[in-house]
């Protein structure tokens, strides 16, 4: 074997050499035992050498010149559907100035690619993955979006849906129609003992609305694995031909442009009998592996975890300098504590979620957020929040209980505790209660001074509330989180641009955060942030930054006002409304959060 993995770094030079050689040792732990495997190795060799050959040279020079892009400070993010915000994909890219003029440099599309005909789970049950959903345009479209993005300092950051694929992708039709080579693209289990066996361990994703993890398919005469819906087949990573042939998906996109890749459901890659078949240790092998490769081919090009878990699960998706995985990972425990400590008027959730995600290796960056076209799910806060407060949080999220404010829906009851729908705005109660804008803003002021990238979810810039008219849509009346994935109400955004309204006051507290964050020495990226709990319940304080260049964050997380501790020098300017003050304390007012610079 030794021989073998000589024999394919042949040819490496510098620092590929490496990477390759560190690559085959941990592929040969993986399917070392394939029959065939020096050969297979050799072909994912050549792949790897074709795509590095065939990058184009001025993404070469971007990869050059953009090493570590995403860390910038002044970077902020957007995530959205192609369609919903802008049509089409030159739709999107006649809409760049809009994202701009917020500060955006990094914007997140959901799924793209071509779909499974009929539901796709919003486009995540890919049927094609070379080629765009013609609903959007066509491949050209797709490299001159990011080509003019990329001109910009816009950097396109697309899904991998690596886990699963539509059941009407061609290698799931080859299957159907008895190829043993497509059939081995999955996990087929003959037998319903099996299935139980194996269902034993395993958790369920949505178990209202597709309970189990295996479906049973005529066609195949077997049951497949299917974490998610029943028309998303979950591929079989532990057959090295599925390996390569989403490692060569990724090289690919990679060369059309992109510059950066969501990996999607990330901790299901891989299976085994006794256990959740979660985050298992061959999971941190393959993302390891593609991130090697992805550095030998297209170094700048990022890799986005979505591992929506517990912190102590998601940390390890970094990986370690010595062997980086993804560089960016959602700090989804952060987001369901902010929402949580919204809720309960109690800054113990997010204070203690905040701490604990300060523990991220130097070589990686949090991806922060409010929200996403998927529900909050509130189990991922445990240990830190007790379940019965993150039921109690959702229930006030709901509206339900005295002065209660928001205006989510229940998802799905998940490990005990409900997961949420809702737009941001309507979740704190914009159109509610006078607080609601107050509410808004104390989140994305946050999501802006915390340690990371904060990635706005398309709409909330303008208060956009939730979207009942899925409803009426059969198509995807059976799909709660349609709730948040409304259309962009360009004349709403067009009259924030103008000024008129809170839609043009939420916009412009977000502008506003972009920039301080984007000039502010405090917000550099190695400054983490440091939690400083003596305060009272209601208040959040934190520190960015050391001595005269340091700034500290102060926010209210109840509708009462309260006296809190300012810790820097005796004369402060509140940077956000660019009002001096000075003393020992300061009374926040309902919600109220300011970030603060000594004087
Ligand atoms: C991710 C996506 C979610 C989708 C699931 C299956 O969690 O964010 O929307 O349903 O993966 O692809």
């Amino acid at each position: 074997m030794i021989r073998a993995l000589m024999d394919t770094a042949e040819g490496g030079v510098g620092d590929n050499a490496g990477l390759w050689a560190n690559a085959a040792l941990a592929l040969e732990s993986l399917y070392g035992e394939t029959p065939g495997f020096a050969d297979w190795l050799s072909s994912l060799k050549t792949l790897v050498d074709d795509a590095a050959a065939a990058r184009r040279p001025d993404l070469r020079a971007w990869d050059e010149s953009h090493a570590q892009w995403w860390r910038r400070p002044s970077n902020v993010g957007y995530s959205t559907y192609v369609d919903r915000f802008g049509g089409t994909l030159s739709g999107v890219a006649d809409r760049l100035d809009y994202l701009q003029g917020l500060g955006v440099t990094y914007l997140h599309l959901l799924p793209l690619m071509k779909p499974r005909a009929g539901e796709s789970d919003g486009g995540y049950a890919v049927a094609d993955f070379e080629d765009v959903n013609p609903a959007l345009g066509n491949l050209d479209d797709f490299i001159a979006l990011m080509d003019k993005a990329r001109s910009r300092d816009v950097h396109v950051v697309v899904d991998l849906v690596c886990n699963h694929i539509a059941d009407d992708h061609a290698w799931a039709r080859s299957a159907r129609d008895g190829d043993a080579r497509h059939r081995n693209f999955f996990h087929l289990v003959g037998d319903t003992a099996e299935v139980s066996r194996w269902e034993a361990d395993l958790l369920d994703v949505f178990p209202d609305s597709a309970p189990g993890n295996f479906t049973w398919s005529e066609d195949l005469g077997a049951w497949v694995w299917t974490s998610f819906y029943p028309y998303q087949w979950d591929l079989n990573y532990a057959n090295p031909d599925v390996f390569r042939a989403m490692t060569s998906t990724l090289l690919n996109l990679a060369n059309m442009g992109v510059s950066g890749f969501r990996l999607d459901s990330t901790g299901f890659l891989w299976k085994q009998m006794g256990t959740t078949s979660r985050n298992l240790p061959q999971v941190h092998k393959i993302l390891a592996i593609w991130r090697a490769l992805l550095s030998i081919v297209a170094p700048a090009v990022v890799l986005k975890a979505e591992a929506i878990d517990r912190l102590e699960e998601v940390l390890p998706f970094f990986g370690s300098p010595e062997a980086p995985e993804c560089d960016l990972a959602y700090a989804n425990g952060v987001m369901a504590g902010a929402w949580a400590s919204l809720a309960l008027g109690s800054a113990q959730p997010v204070r203690s979620l905040i701490q604990a995600a300060a523990a991220r290796p130097s070589q990686a960056a949090w991806i922060n957020y409010i929200r996403c076209h998927d529900d909050i799910i509130f189990s991922g806060l445990a240990p830190h929040v007790a379940p019965e407060q993150q039921r109690l949080a959702a229930a006030r999220l709901i509206g339900e209980g005295p002065g209660a404010f928001g205006r989510g829906e229940i998802f799905q009851v998940f490990e005990g505790a409900p997961s949420l729908n809702g737009m941001a705005a309507s979740l704190s109660g914009l159109t509610v209660d006078a607080l609601g804008e107050a509410r808004l803003k104390l989140l994305y002021g946050l999501c802006f001074a915390l340690d990371g990238t904060p990635v706005i979810y398309m709409g909330d810039e303008i208060g956009l509330e939730n979207d009942e008219t899925y409803r009426s849509d059969p198509d995807r009346a059976g799909e709660g989180r349609w709730l948040q994935r409304p259309a962009m109400d360009w004349d709403l955004a067009n009259g924030a641009r103008a000024g008129i309204g809170p839609s043009a006051r939420i916009h412009a507290a977000l502008k506003r955060y972009a920039h301080i964050r984007a000039r502010h020495p405090a917000c550099a990226d190695a400054n983490s942030v440091r939690v400083d709990a003596d305060q009272s319940d209601a208040v959040l304080s934190l520190y960015r930054g050391q001595g005269p260049d340091g700034i500290q964050i102060l926010a209210n997380f109840s509708e009462r006002p309260v006296t809190a501790r300012v810790g820097l020098e005796r004369s402060w300017l509140d940077l956000l409304t660019e009002e001096p003050g000075e003393g020992e304390e300061l009374v926040l007012q309902p919600y109220d959060i300011k970030w603060l610079a000594s004087r």
